[in-house]
């Protein structure tokens, strides 16, 4: 079947999912997380696939980049994968997400793990940066996926946030995905297709807000050149969970690190 027909024959599946989201993302996210029973390679979150290869792209960078000796933010940090992550490597790493049950969860994947915290926390409310950086001094930041999934001006006001917390010390690292495709062709890249949509899709369809690309002309809107200097950026890999045969899905993504003008 030519590929427009198939993309053609997801529309109506598509569509239908998509009206079940919340159109308040706050309570999509809550609701999604409230939801979730396992997570992990074999779970039900599309990107949770705790890969060992996605998180050995970061290595350099970080140790590179970013002054080992602070604590990191690990911001919209979910289930906390990447928290636990962050945790090997910074003396704290204080995971927040605008999801209350996201934190919950995360808290008790952590249980017994030093180093870590969790918050509930919406990043994108003016003044956050500025109350965190009060209690926690300079920070690095580690953003995955996160971006790519607000609006642009929500985008803008993170970015604000972060820079009032990083200071001119701490570092960003942002990680986020990056298709080029249409959505439906971006569908298909993960195992979707007519009248077959992997569950772990299907609730992302029917629950949290649209993803959109975020690559470098994203992130030079986001974050202006007058306020951030690009230190390393480049193409990454994001790994979901398993939906096909074959081991994690993987998805173009972007990577950057970054850090504040003077
Ligand atoms: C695609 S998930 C990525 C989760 C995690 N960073 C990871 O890679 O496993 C996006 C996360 O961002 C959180 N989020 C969305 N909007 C947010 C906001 N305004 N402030 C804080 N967290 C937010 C969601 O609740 C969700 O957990």
């Amino acid at each position: 079947m030519p590929n427009f027909l198939s993309q053609a024959r997801m529309v109506p599946r598509v569509a239908l999912l998509s009206t079940r989201a919340p159109r308040n993302p706050t309570k999509a996210w809550e609701v999604y997380w409230s939801r979730v029973q396992h997570t992990g390679a074999g779970g039900e979150v599309l990107w949770d696939s705790a890969s060992d290869t996605e998180w050995n792209q970061y290595g350099g960078p970080i140790r590179e980049h970013m002054d080992l000796t602070l604590p990191v933010i690990d911001v919209g940090c979910g289930n906390g994968t990447f928290t636990r992550r962050l945790a090997e490597v910074f003396p704290l790493a204080l995971g927040v997400d605008v999801a209350r049950s996201a934190v919950d969860r995360a808290e008790q994947e952590s249980t017994g793990i030093a180093r870590t915290r969790y918050r509930t926390i919406d990043f994108t409310t003016a003044g956050t940066g500025a109350a965190l950086r009060s209690e926690y001094g300079p920070v690095n930041v580690f953003v995955r996926g996160v971006l790519h999934v607000l609006r642009k001006e929500q985008q803008r006001a993170l970015a604000r946030n972060l820079a009032d917390l990083v200071g001119t010390t701490g570092r960003v690292l942002l990680t986020e995905t990056n298709f080029r495709g249409n959505p439906l062709a971006y569908l298909q890249s993960l195992g979707a297709s007519p009248g077959n949509i992997p569950q772990q899709l299907e609730r992302a369809i029917a629950g949290i807000p649209v993803p959109g690309r975020f690559g470098a002309r994203e992130r030079s809107a986001a974050f202006p050149a007058r306020d951030w200097h690009v230190a390393a950026e480049g193409p990454v890999t994001i790994e979901a969970v398993t939906m096909t045969s074959g081991g994690p899905t993987a998805i173009p993504g972007y990577f950057a690190m970054l850090r504040r003008n003077p």
